[in-house]
């Protein structure tokens, strides 16, 4: 493993493979449940974190990380897409985590991505996250548009929870999910920017050489909403990147303390 810091503020550590970044951010998860076993804790949907996943799962059946007490916030959900819809962001994280890492589908707060009136529902879901305390653990993935979450490109850095346009390029990227013949649904309910920002710990989880590029566009361009995984730089010390070597491969500068 390479701890490379790349700027004075924010870190990012280069992994050889998937696996050792699903072994890397599972020891942050059990470092944080072990401080407060309670935690309030995202993770991304979607290829990248599935590492992270099996780590967890095997962890908890191990009796080596209790997650039951956690509260986890879910990132984003298609609109008018309810949790039980096969389709459902939402659902297919109870099946690909929640359920087999032993978390309390009561403490599961999925995006109210299916309420009747998204702005109020929206809002509530922002008050429900503070009156917890706001996020201790904020897990994200990067979309190949440089979104984090569903903040397509446009978003600010002081966005809310809300419903969002998706972008051409994520409905191709969510038709690998997408098991229905109706439509994937052309907006989605996400949670901000700057909800994300308020964590107390981020980390953006980033492999495979066809990230390459937009990890390098996210860390080494100026921060814009051109892409706006980059607003996540905004955290300084609190933003923690987990690479593997291919993801990395066209990121200059760097600079290596240990390997
Ligand atoms: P992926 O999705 O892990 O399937 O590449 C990442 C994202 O869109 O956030």
């Amino acid at each position: 493993m390479r701890i490379i810091t790349a700027s004075s503020t924010w870190n990012l550590t280069v992994v050889p493979n998937a696996f050792a970044m699903g072994g890397l951010a599972a020891d942050i998860v059990a470092d944080t449940v072990r401080v407060k076993p309670n935690a309030v804790v995202s993770v991304p949907t979607g290829t990248t974190p599935l590492t992270l996943f099996d780590e967890l799962a095997a962890r908890s059946r191990r009796g080596e990380i209790d997650l039951s007490r956690i509260e986890l916030f879910c990132l984003d959900d298609y609109v008018g897409v309810t949790a039980d819809d096969p389709n459902s962001l939402t659902g297919w994280l109870k099946s690909a985590f929640i359920e087999r890492a032993g978390i309390d589908p009561d403490h599961v707060h999925a995006v109210p991505a299916a309420a009747t009136d998204l702005a109020s529902a929206t809002l509530a879901y922002e008050r429900d996250l503070a009156a917890l305390g706001g996020l201790d653990l904020a897990i994200v993935g990067l979309g190949p548009n440089g979104h984090v979450a569903y903040n397509e490109p446009g978003s600010l850095a002081d966005s809310r929870t809300r419903v969002v346009s998706l972008t051409a390029e994520s409905r191709a990227q969510a038709a690998a999910y997408w098991r229905h013949s109706v439509p994937i649904p052309r907006s989605a309910v996400t949670i901000g920017v700057g909800t994300l920002l308020d964590a107390k710990q981020i980390v953006l989880v980033v492999t495979g050489e066809s990230k390459a590029e937009m990890l390098r566009r996210t860390l080494e361009e100026r921060t814009s909403a051109d892409v706006p995984a980059s607003w996540l730089r905004l955290a300084k010390n609190r933003l923690m990147v987990i690479t593997d070597e291919a993801a990395a491969s066209r990121l200059s500068g760097r600079r290596v303390s240990h390997s």
